[in-house]
C-alpha cells in the first residue's frame, strides 16, 4: 500500500469514527474558524486528539492543567470541560507569547461557557518567561502545583518545557504530554530517512534518561499528518 493510501484510509477513519464518538459542538467549531479569521495557522489539535487530551485529564484524575501553546484556545476548551465534567474545582492554566491569539482564545473560551479566569486563565508571555514565574508563585504558596501538563509551543524548547513541566507538577502521578514529538524528531533528522541536525536535542532520549519519568511515544495517524505524542507519568 503507498503511503498516499495510507494516509487517505486513515483520514477516512477518522472521520468516521468522529462522526460516530464525537458529538457535533457549536462552540468547538467556531473556534477553529474565528481562529482562522484572525489569520493563524490551522494546528490545533484534532478534534480526536482533544476528545483523547480530555478523557486522558479525567483518567488521570487532573485538577490543574498547565498548557504552553494556546492559538484559539482549541484544546484548552477540551481541557477546561474535562475539569468540570470530572467535578473538579481546579483550572486551566494556558500559557500564548501572541497578544492577538490570547485575546482570541480567552473569547472563544467564553463563547463556550468556560469561566475566564476562574475555570480557564490564558497567560501572556514565552514559555520560558511565564512558567519561571510560576514555578516562584508555587513557591510563595500562590497557586497549586499542575497535575497535567500539555506542551504545545515552539518545537525548539519541548525539552526545557519539558524540564519546567516536572518541576511545576505536583510529582508522582502527574503527567506530562508533547504534542508534535514525532514530526519534531522527523525534522531534526533523529529517525526516519532526513539528515540529522548537528545542534538537534532528542526529546525521546533526554526524557529516556531522566528518572524521574516513565515515558512512552505514540505515533498518530488521521486528521492530520503522521505524528505522535510523547507521554509522560511522574514516577
Ligand atoms: C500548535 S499551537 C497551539 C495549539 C493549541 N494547543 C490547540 O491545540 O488548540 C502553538 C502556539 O504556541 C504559541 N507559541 C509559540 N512560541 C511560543 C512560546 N515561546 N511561548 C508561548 N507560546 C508560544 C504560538 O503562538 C501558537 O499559538
Amino acid at each position: 500500500m503507498s503511503a498516499n493510501t495510507v494516509l487517505a484510509n486513515a483520514k477516512d477513519v477518522d472521520s468516521y469514527a468522529v462522526s460516530h464518538l464525537i458529538a457535533i459542538d457549536k462552540a468547538l467549531t467556531d473556534t477553529i474558524s474565528n481562529t482562522a479569521k484572525n489569520g493563524a495557522p490551522p494546528i490545533a489539535v484534532s478534534p480526536t486528539q482533544g476528545k483523547f487530551l480530555s478523557l486522558l485529564t479525567r483518567i488521570s484524575g487532573a485538577q490543574n492543567v498547565l498548557e504552553i501553546g494556546t492559538l484559539g484556545g482549541y484544546s484548552s476548551i477540551w481541557f477546561a470541560r474535562s475539569l468540570k465534567a470530572g467535578g473538579k474545582k481546579g483550572k486551566v492554566t494556558s500559557v500564548e507569547v501572541l497578544e492577538d491569539r490570547r485575546e482570541l482564545a480567552m473569547q472563544n473560551l467564553r463563547n463556550a461557557g468556560v469561566k475566564v479566569p476562574e475555570e480557564a486563565e490564558v497567560l501572556l508571555g514565552a514559555g520560558l518567561e511565564v512558567l519561571p514565574r510560576l514555578l516562584a508563585e508555587i513557591e510563595q504558596g500562590k497557586r497549586p502545583k499542575f497535575d497535567f501538563i500539555f506542551i504545545d509551543a515552539d518545537w525548539e524548547n519541548q525539552w526545557n518545557y519539558f524540564d519546567y513541566g516536572v518541576k511545576l507538577s505536583k510529582g508522582p502521578g502527574s503527567v506530562i504530554l508533547i504534542d508534535n514529538a514525532v514530526q519534531k524528531m522527523l525534522e531534526d533528522g533523529i529517525a526516519g530517512q532526513g539528515k540529522r541536525r548537528e545542534d538537534a536535542i532528542s526529546v525521546v532520549e533526554k526524557v529516556g534518561q531522566d528518572r524521574r519519568v516513565e515515558a512512552v511515544l505514540l505515533q498518530t495517524l488521521g486528521a492530520k499528518q503522521h505524528d505522535g505524542f510523547l507521554m509522560a507519568l511522574l514516577v
